[in-house]
């Protein structure tokens, strides 16, 4: 089946399904095994510290795959950044953003704080832009300075999150009539049902995190990805971090790990994903094959 979407449009990837980012994941061999599958592979900057290593990681992306894959600045709010002493600043990634312009890369994701100067930067060199925050109130925001799509983390979702924050159903379908750019949901989702209740939603892409931890190319350390096929999602502890707020800065996996039950390729996890989608469908009577939500 084709499917065709606002995203897959914009972006030329076969699946509308993009790599969330991840602190100390998101590198090359991760990124371009989800780009080779037909995906959005995603290299996330903050896991290199210089412009040098930067550079290594995108010579090494070229040589594992020809597919189209982004970049993501993820943004240390200021006050955070200046209470831990960690995480980057916009400025500090102005560098990185010509570096992977000169590559060639199109895609950029930003996220955790704004990012309007890398967004202006961005659109005066023709690429796009997709801006993930965990609030409408930000993706308003990311719309009004130009974002050419943004990604909304919902309750469910790991990642930062906000006493604002509402689920992925309340935040698609309401993106939906609140926004004109396209829209990717992100927050809970680890199977085709989720996957294709997005869609149905509103979103014109989806974003996995939690549930490619478990994959054979991921960099997570064996224990981690055993930790998440084991994890009880309805375990008062567990849910209390991801809905109650008690999530601190531990990177820990969402509510998408209750569908984390085997260790399988990120090729395996994509297809797995388009082939049950596919079947739902056609369960649902659905006979054309073209899936589109123009
Ligand atoms: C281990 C881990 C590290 C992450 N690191 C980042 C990050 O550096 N920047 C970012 O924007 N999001 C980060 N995220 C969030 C994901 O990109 C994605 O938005 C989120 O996982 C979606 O929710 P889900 O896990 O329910 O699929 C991280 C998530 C995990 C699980």
């Amino acid at each position: 089946m084709i499917w065709n979407t606002r995203i897959t449009k914009l972006t030329g990837i076969q699946y509308p399904i993009i790599m969330g980012a991840f602190v100390g994941l998101g590198r090359a061999e991760f990124a371009a095994s989800f780009s080779n599958a037909g995906g959005l592979g995603i290299l996330t900057a903050v896991n290199f510290k210089t412009t040098e290593e930067f550079q290594a990681e995108i010579d090494k992306m070229k040589k594992l795959t020809n597919k189209s894959y982004g970049v993501n600045f993820s943004i240390m709010p200021p006050e955070i950044r200046e209470r831990t002493g960690r995480g980057r600043s916009e400025d500090s990634y102005l560098e990185f953003v010509d570096i992977a312009i000169d590559a060639g890369i199109k895609v950029f994701t930003t996220s955790a704080y704004k990012a309007a100067k890398i967004g202006k930067k961005l659109y005066d060199a023709g690429c796009y832009w997709f801006h993930k925050c965990a609030t409408m109130k930000h993706a308003l925001s990311a719309e009004k300075d130009g974002a050419d799509a943004v990604t909304i983390v919902g309750l469910e979702g790991t990642g930062f999150k906000n006493p604002l924050q509402n689920s992925t159903l309340v935040n698609m379908t309401m993106a939906r009539k609140l926004l004109k750019i396209p829209i990717i949901a992100a927050g809970g989702i680890g199977d085709a049902r989720g996957f294709l209740a997005a869609l149905a939603m509103g979103a014109d892409a989806v974003c996995f995190g939690t549930a490619i931890i478990p994959t054979k190319e991921s960099p997570a350390s064996n224990s981690w990805k055993e930790a998440l096929l084991k994890q009880d999602i309805f375990d008062e502890k567990f849910h209390k971090k991801i809905f109650q707020f008690r999530l601190k800065d531990s990177a820990i996996g969402s509510m998408a790990a209750g569908h984390c039950d085997e260790i399988i390729s990120i090729k395996e996890f994509i297809d797995k994903i388009i082939t049950n989608a596919e079947k739902i469908l056609k369960g649902w009577g659905y006979q054309t094959n073209e899936f589109t939500t123009f």
